[in-house]
C-alpha cells in the first residue's frame, strides 16, 4: 500500500523544477493546444454569456453551509442559462495569458494549465436535445457529439450500477488531456491534475447550490465503459471525474 502513497509526495520544486530533469517546455517543445480539437462541421450551440447572467446572487455563505452531495432529482428541466452558469463556473475562461499559451479560468489550476475537458449527458435542458454534448471553454459554446440510445441506462452501468448518474437533468463528464500538464510538469502532473479537479467539482457544488439543483461528485466508474461512451481514447484523453447535476424535489 505504501508504494501508492508516493504519487502523493511528487515534488514539484525538488523532482521537477530544480532538477535537471528535461520537461518538454524546458527542451522548448511547442505548447499544446489550450483546447481539444473539434469538427469544422459541429453546429455549434451559444450558450448565455456570463455578462448576462441574471442568477448566482446568492449569499456565499449560505452556499458553502447548505452544500451536501444529493442523488434524488426532480424532473424539472434546467434552463440554458442555468447550464451556461453550471459549464462557466467550473471550467469559464477568463482570460487567455502568456501570449496565447495558457488560459485563466473561474477555477485554479497548477501552472494554469488546465488539462481538463468537460462532456454532457444532456437529459432535460431546456432548448438542447437529449444526448452526448462538449463543451467548448474557449468558445463558450457547445456541440452535441451524438445522440445515444438508452443513454441514461449506460451511463448507470459505468457508473458501477449507480442509477442516479443517469437520473438529473445533465451530467458533467469531466476529461483530462494529461498532456497539457505534463508538458510543464511531466511526472508531478498526475498530482496536480488530481488538485485541479478537486476545485473544478466543487465550484459545481457550489454553483447548483444557487441555481436550487444539487451534484453528487462520483469517483466510482468503469473507466472504459465511461471512455467508450464519451468517445475518448482512454489514453492520451480520458475521464477523471463525473457529477450528475438535477433540480431538487
Ligand atoms: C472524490 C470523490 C468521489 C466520490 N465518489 C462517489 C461515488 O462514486 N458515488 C457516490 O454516491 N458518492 C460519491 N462521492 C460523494 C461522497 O460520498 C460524499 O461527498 C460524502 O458522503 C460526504 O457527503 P457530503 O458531500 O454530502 O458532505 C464522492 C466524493 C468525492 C469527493
Amino acid at each position: 500500500m505504501k508504494k501508492y502513497r508516493e504519487f502523493l509526495k511528487t515534488h514539484w520544486w525538488k523532482d521537477v523544477f530544480f532538477s535537471e530533469y528535461k520537461t518538454d517546455q524546458r527542451m522548448k517543445v511547442q505548447n499544446p493546444p489550450l483546447q481539444k480539437e473539434y469538427p469544422e462541421s459541429a453546429a455549434l450551440i451559444d450558450l448565455i454569456d456570463p455578462i448576462h447572467f441574471t442568477l448566482g446572487n446568492v449569499p456565499l455563505i449560505e452556499l458553502i453551509r447548505n452544500r451536501r452531495s444529493h442523488r434524488k432529482f426532480s424532473d424539472k428541466p434546467l434552463s440554458l442559462e442555468e447550464l451556461s452558469f453550471l459549464l462557466w463556473a467550473t471550467q469559464g475562461v477568463t482570460k487567455i495569458v502568456r501570449n496565447g499559451a495558457a488560459t485563466q479560468r473561474t477555477v485554479p489550476s497548477g501552472g494554469s494549465r488546465h488539462s481538463f475537458e468537460t462532456y454532457l449527458a444532456v437529459f432535460a435542458i431546456k432548448g438542447l436535445e437529449p444526448g452526448i454534448y462538449r463543451y467548448l471553454a474557449l468558445e463558450h459554446k457547445l456541440y452535441l457529439i451524438r445522440q445515444e440510445d438508452d443513454l441514461a441506462k449506460k451511463l448507470g452501468k459505468a457508473c458501477m450500477k449507480q442509477n442516479f448518474v443517469g437520473q438529473g437533468a445533465v451530467t458533467f463528464i469531466w476529461t483530462t488531456i494529461p498532456y497539457r500538464t505534463e508538458w510543464s510538469y511531466d511526472k508531478v502532473s498526475h498530482k496536480i491534475i488530481a488538485q485541479d479537479a478537486g476545485h473544478m467539482c466543487q465550484n459545481l457544488y457550489l454553483a447548483v447550490g444557487a441555481i436550487g439543483a444539487g451534484t453528487c461528485a462520483v469517483g466510482a466508474y468503469h473507466q472504459e465503459q465511461i471512455d467508450a461512451l464519451i468517445g475518448v481514447d482512454g489514453e492520451d484523453e480520458f475521464t477523471v471525474y463525473i457529477a450528475p447535476v438535477g433540480k431538487l424535489r
